[in-house]
């Protein structure tokens, strides 16, 4: 749930408004991938409980050797296997959408053809970045496992030697397949990015990741080759230290192809606030309601408060409502037994609006 649902739905959420009017199937797919990962997780959670569920039918079957009994533990056993296999399935579907999704942003070139949901399909720069993603997470997967296993507070206890020679042997193989798949992939990927998405960081940071992936190398054919698991600890946080580096290149990559398009997005926010604040867009602007919320507070149309009453000082205004439109808009000093009137920060719609009112207000 919180390494799968919830980041996909975060994803929904950010490229929904940074891809907000491109015609680009991105969201659309991380949607896609939100629903298998749903699925992937309801059947790993299937999966979890039939197989304490199994193993309590193996213990009692061959206690009791009773029919009922054995079937049961037949049936569990058979769950438990085939939510294996469709946890897996919906994995590594919605981790295909995942990275459909992200992979489509830096490269523009697609962003046209992929609003044919068949796209996914096709393109070669989506799928060589879904095998990279896979050996990484091999790799990633692997690695840690084996630091669960033979580093964190000292190593699991009470295991047979035999159970450890063989998680030892299968976090080996499963990190060595990821890591070796990695640097091909990532070659791969990196030479069809569009120039616009490159930048020297993205090589510097390609570029660390490669050479801490050949460290890994050189550590894991160590522990294979001497039949130990000193190095892994070191293995895992170099892993977790190139998964860092390649993140973060690919941040870059995407701000870099979606730059234009942030720009267009902010210069049509600008206008659209413009429209909605300025001159004749807004919906009527009423003179009386700007002059009861503020201007009442100091003026009365008889009577002195802290202004001077509007009988007194609109009549030398009479025909001319520009000037008292540009007073309202900013006062000056005029009358020496007043304070100053301090300005209203009125729109000038609104300034000609209440001075239309007050002008119109004072006569009757
Ligand atoms: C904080 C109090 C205050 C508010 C709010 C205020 N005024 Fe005034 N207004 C004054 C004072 C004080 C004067 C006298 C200033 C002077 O003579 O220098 C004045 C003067 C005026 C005058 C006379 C200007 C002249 O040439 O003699 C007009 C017209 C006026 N206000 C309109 C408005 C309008 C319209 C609003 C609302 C948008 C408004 N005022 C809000 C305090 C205020």
């Amino acid at each position: 749930m919180f390494l799968g649902v919830v980041p996909i739905l975060a994803l929904v959420m950010i490229f929904a408004q940074l891809l907000h009017t491109l015609k680009i199937a991105s969201v659309g797919y991380l949607i896609t991938a939100l629903v298998f990962m749903v699925f992937a997780v309801i059947f790993i959670y299937t999966y979890r409980y039939s197989f304490k569920f199994k193993e309590v039918f193996e213990g009692v079957k061959n206690d009791v050797k009773d029919e009922e009994v054995s079937t049961l533990a037949e049936n569990m056993s058979a769950l438990t296997n085939k939510s294996a296999l469709w946890a897996l399935g919906f994995l590594y579907i919605a981790g295909y959408f995942v990275i459909a999704g992200i992979t489509l942003v830096m490269y523009p070139q697609e962003w046209q053809i992929s609003n044919s949901f068949f796209h996914i399909f096709i393109s070669g720069s989506i799928f060589v970045k879904w095998l990279f993603f896979v050996a990484l997470s091999f790799a990633l997967t692997g690695s840690f496992l084996m630091y669960l296993y033979f580093y964190w507070e000292g190593g699991k206890s009470g295991l047979s030697d035999e159970f450890k020679a063989l998680v030892r042997e299968k976090t080996l193989s499963v990190t060595k397949k990821g890591a070796l798949l990695l640097p091909l992939t990532l070659l791969l990927h990196l030479v069809t990015l569009p120039g616009s998405a490159v930048t020297g960081m993205v090589f510097g940071l390609s570029g660390a990741a490669l050479f801490i992936i050949f460290a890994v190398y050189h550590l894991l054919y160590d522990m294979i080759k001497n039949g130990n698991v000193t190095s892994s600890a070191r293995v895992f946080m170099l892993i977790v230290v190139a998964v860092i580096a390649l993140a973060v290149a690919d941040q870059i990559k995407i701000t870099q192809s979606t730059s234009k398009h942030s720009l267009q997005l902010a210069a049509a926010y600008d206008a659209a606030l413009k429209a909605a604040g300025g001159e004749g867009a807004a919906a009527e602007v009423s003179g009386e309601a700007i002059f009861k919320a503020k201007c009442s507070a100091c003026h009365k149309f008889d009577q002195k408060v802290v202004g001077p009453p509007y009988k007194e000082t609109l009549p030398k205004y009479e025909g001319k409502i520009n000037e008292l439109v540009k007073y309202i808009n900013a006062p000056v000093k005029v009358n020496p037994d007043y304070p100053p009137m301090p300005a209203q920060g009125l729109k000038p719609r609104e300034a000609r609006a209440v001075a239309e009112y007050i002008m119109t207000e004072y006569k009757k």
